[in-house]
């Protein structure tokens, strides 16, 4: 017997139907005293589970208000969610309340930025930081989350973690930091991390440590990525699929050889014409 969705549809696989987080005709504005910003416009974005699906496009496209808006990050007041739904679970992120969303905040979905500052305390040692996630999220004891914040920081390559553990953020370098945000963030095991620019900060060879982190830690806990980028050698060597974002709009999504190969939107065409060494890549 023949069915001719597998031959019309070969890309699709088992388990395709059912993204982990589902983002579906968002738009968000920021209301500003004398106009209003549409940062995000109609957009959808779906994830699935052991997938990295990377986002594109020039500044100010509205690719961190899109990401932000899963958790409801954005400063609101300006920020309005105006339309749209984020599915995860079952359930519309955008309609629970706040101590709902807090629950799944760092537990099921966690995001990891470009400045570790923005979510490291600088006036608490780096461990306990880590620790302090698996006690809000877990039933841990203190010696149990520290045991096993001491583990996530020596998970995410930090050397020597039992000394790094007593140590204030601004006594690590900027790449260490880094791993302890992504510590931070993957301790308490969730299913989707949001990842905004998290190694646009770094030096180039870091920025290639950090990579190589996530998507080994990816692999591992089978984990839904959002990576946020610019940098379209990183899309071509990390992610599955790819969105390229332009002036608030999703204007192609696919498969990220397909996107690259035969790019359909003349932006694209020019956002990879402006990547030259990517061919060479
Ligand atoms: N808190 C805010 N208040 C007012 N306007 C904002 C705010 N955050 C974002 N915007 C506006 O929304 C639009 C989208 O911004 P966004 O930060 O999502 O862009 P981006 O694609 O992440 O850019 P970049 O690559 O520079 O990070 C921009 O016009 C920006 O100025
Ligand atoms: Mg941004």
């Amino acid at each position: 017997m023949t069915d001719h969705r597998t031959t019309t549809e070969p890309s699709r696989r088992p388990g395709d139907e059912q993204p982990l987080l589902a983002i579906d005709g968002l738009s968000v504005d920021f209301r500003l005293p004398t106009s209003v910003v549409h940062a995000v416009q109609d957009v959808s974005l779906h994830v699935h589970a052991g997938e990295t699906l990377a986002v594109v496009g020039e500044s100010g496209s509205g690719k961190s208000a899109a990401a932000l808006s899963v958790l409801r990050l954005n400063p609101s007041p300006p920020c309005v969610y105006t339309g749209g739904e984020i599915r995860f679970d079952g359930r519309d992120l955008l309609k629970l309340s706040e101590r709902e969303l807090g629950r799944i905040r760092g537990r099921d979905i966690a995001m990891v930025f470009q400045d570790p500052m923005t979510c490291l305390d600088p006036l608490q040692r780096v461990g306990g930081q880590v620790a302090e996630v698996l006690r809000l999220h877990t039933g841990m004891s203190r010696a149990e989350a520290a045991e096993a914040a001491l583990a996530a920081l020596d998970e995410v390559g930090i050397p020597d973690p039992a000394a790094r553990y007593r140590q204030y953020p601004h006594e690590l370098s900027g790449g260490l930091r880094q791993r302890v945000m992504i510590a931070t963030a993957l301790v308490a095991r969730p299913r989707v991390l949001i990842a905004d620019e998290p190694t646009t900060a770094l030096d180039v060879t870091v920025q290639r440590q950090i990579l190589d982190l996530l998507v080994t830690l990816q692999h591992r806990h089978d984990m839904a990525v959002v990576l946020i980028t610019h940098d379209l050698a990183v899309v071509a060597e990390t992610a599955d699929r790819v969105a390229v974002m332009n002036q608030g709009k999703v204007v192609e999504t696919g498969d990220v050889l397909d996107v690259f190969d035969r790019p359909a939107d003349p932006y694209t065409r020019t956002l990879l014409a402006a990547t030259p060494r990517l061919e060479a890549a």
